[in-house]
């Protein structure tokens, strides 16, 4: 797979510059530990999830529940992960006979009217663990399961306790599930073993450099160390996906620096509007919209509260702008360094920026 391939890579060969994430996720991974990686969009994560399991040799079912709604959609998306690995089917497929809510479909399964999904996606992970010496679960963007979370974690805490030949990989943003997971209180099934926190971070600039420089080498398009440098400085910085789908126009689809740099800040700008969309659909969007706007050109605490004041024309209460700010740092759409908050994302903040009112 080249570099500059748009898919999520899915080997060590093709993983750049992530060593150390893809040393520490295949050890934890052969421990028999499970990991959450946690890192904003295009930087990686499911990359790496899946680099690190196909490293491992274990039998992996890749889960994406990206749009999945509720229980039903959670069975599903695991049942579209197991038949996209046949082998493992297989050598389950004795067991798959015990879990209603699942039948066996010529050479794949297919989802059963199941009374209780909640307790057909159970019984399938048990299966997988009684059948399989040890598999991976890669849950990717775990945090679309937020309206079932209460369920979904106590499933979590019995496989944890009775099978332990299933390793977990979960991939999100630190809110919700990934935040009680990761900090179980008292009375959660995993508190005194949460699961190992991988941080993916943008690339530094050099890394950024690097990336570039191998992907166009692989075309035999070597470019001129300035113009790369240029554009990374000005529209790009260090995020894998963005660095990427540059690379991609620039040697896939032929174009020259300037319109390469020019197609990917309009897609990565329809990306950020989808993501912040997405977001927004359940908070007050036009709290949040407010708090990005002014966030967007870098700003302090008390920069951010007298700008909303004097938008609102009012008083702005530090306990809600406290709660916005984290959850908007949760979700790593902005970060905090030096006691400023910005937003890191290059085309997160074009679009903010230039975007009067929040997307919808
Ligand atoms: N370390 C890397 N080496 C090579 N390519 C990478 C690397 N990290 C990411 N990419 C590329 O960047 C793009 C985004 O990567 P990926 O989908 O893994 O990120 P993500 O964090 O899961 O994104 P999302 O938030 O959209 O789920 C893909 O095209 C992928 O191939
Ligand atoms: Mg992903």
């Amino acid at each position: 797979m080249p570099l500059f391939d748009l898919t999520p890579k899915d080997s060590r060969r093709t993983l750049f510059g992530r060593d150390a994430e893809l040393e520490t996720l295949v050890r934890l991974i052969r421990e028999g530990r499970w990991s959450v990686i946690l890192g904003p969009r295009m930087v990686g994560k499911t990359s790496l999830a899946k680099a690190a399991a196909h490293q491992s040799k274990e039998s992996t079912v890749y889960v994406n529940l990206w749009g999945v709604r509720g229980t039903s959609g959670l069975l599903g998306a695991l049942v579209n992960g197991l038949n996209s690995n046949p082998p493992l089917l297989r050598r389950i497929r004795e067991g798959l006979r015990r879990v209603t809510g699942v039948s066996i479909a010529g050479s794949g399964i297919s989802m059963a009217p199941a009374p209780r999904p909640m307790n057909s996606t159970a019984d399938l992970v048990r299966v997988i663990g009684d059948e399989a010496h040890r598999s991976v679960i890669i849950l990717d963007e775990v945090q679309e399961l937020a309206t079932v979370s209460g369920p979904f974690l106590k499933v979590l805490g019995q496989v944890f306790n009775t099978h332990p030949g299933v390793v977990f990989v979960l991939t999100g943003s630190y809110f919700g599930i990934l935040r009680t997971l990761l900090a179980p209180s008292a009375d959660s099934p995993l508190y005194g073993r949460p699961p190992a926190r991988i941080q993916l971070e943008p690339f530094d600039r050099e890394t950024s450099l690097g990336f570039l420089r191998r992907g166009t080498q692989e075309y035999g398009l070597p470019i001129h160390r300035p113009l790369l440098e240029s554009v990374v400085d000005r529209s790009l910085d260090g995020t894998p996906g963005w660095l990427t789908l540059f690379g991609n126009h620039l040697t896939v689809g032929r174009m020259s620096v300037d319109a390469a740099e020019r197609a990917t800040l309009d897609e990565g700008r329809k990306v950020a509007r989808s993501e912040l969309s997405h977001f927004l659909d359940s908070r007050d969007r036009d709290s949040y919209w407010q708090v990005l706007r002014v966030v967007a050109g870098g700003a302090s605490w008390a920069e951010v509260k007298s700008a909303l004041a004097a938008r609102r024309g009012g008083h702005v209460n530090d306990n809600s702008l406290g709660n916005v700010l984290r959850s908007l740092r949760a979700a790593e759409l902005i970060s905090e360094t030096g006691h400023r908050y910005t937003i890191r994302d290059p085309m997160v903040r074009s679009y903010v920026r230039d975007t009067s009112r929040p997307p919808r």
